[in-house]
């Protein structure tokens, strides 16, 4: 996958996978990133998928309704990729924290829902339910931040809450934070979200 690497300077943090929205690209989240941990390696990956030249990271049929086969198909051309970059770069593939805004945050759910081993954290920013009907892995002890709009027109209030559950019942450690600009990502939020990490992921 189309990505950039950059080297953190302290090796005991872990790696993060940046994961851009619809139309964005593998650097998007840098600023987020800086924001988060500025000392973490990071991992930015573009999404393989072009809707109309918008790079995504799996297809969908309709606004908010994903094509689940290429959802699949996709988390798992993610997962390995994850561990092929870990050799190529040289990052603890086991020390993955994943940042995913909108389209990222499904796919970095969707990695949740399929594996237990895929990432050590993650923050969802205006994440959806990426799939029903299935049994998720054990996700005990994984720290999860949901960044959410009470009035996001695209990840309902329910559909948020619905997440958290399900990840909840799986085992992660869920914390939502709730905002009121729409599907748009804030500053506030993200400093929310860095707070959060700082006393969660170690
Ligand atoms: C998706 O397709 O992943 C969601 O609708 C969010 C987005 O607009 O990208």
């Amino acid at each position: 996958m189309k990505h950039i690497f950059h080297k953190g300077t302290d090796e005991r943090k872990p790696t993060l996978l940046l994961l851009h929205g619809t139309g964005g690209t593998e650097t998007d989240l840098l600023p987020v990133a800086g924001m988060i941990d500025e000392s973490a390696a990071i991992l930015g990956v573009r999404g393989n998928v072009s809707e109309n030249g918008m790079p995504r990271f799996f297809k969908r049929l309709a606004e908010g309704v994903f094509d689940e086969e290429d959802l699949i198909t996709q988390t798992k051309g993610l997962e390995e990729f994850l561990g092929n970059a870990a050799k190529d770069h040289g990052f603890d593939s086991s020390n993955i924290v994943a940042i995913g805004y909108s389209n990222g945050a499904n796919i970095a759910g969707s990695l949740l829902f399929h594996y237990s081993d895929a990432l050590k954290g993650a923050i969802l920013l205006h994440p959806m339910v990426p799939r029903r009907g299935i049994t998720l892995p054990d996700l005990s002890g994984i720290p999860v931040f949901i960044g959410a709009g009470t009035n996001d027109p695209i990840c309902k209030p329910e559909q948020t809450e619905e997440l958290a559950e399900m990840l909840q019942k799986a085992g992660a450690n869920v914390e939502v934070h709730w905002e009121n600009n729409g599907h748009q990502l804030t500053r506030d939020e993200i400093e929310k979200a860095a707070q959060w990490y700082a006393h969660t992921v170690k």
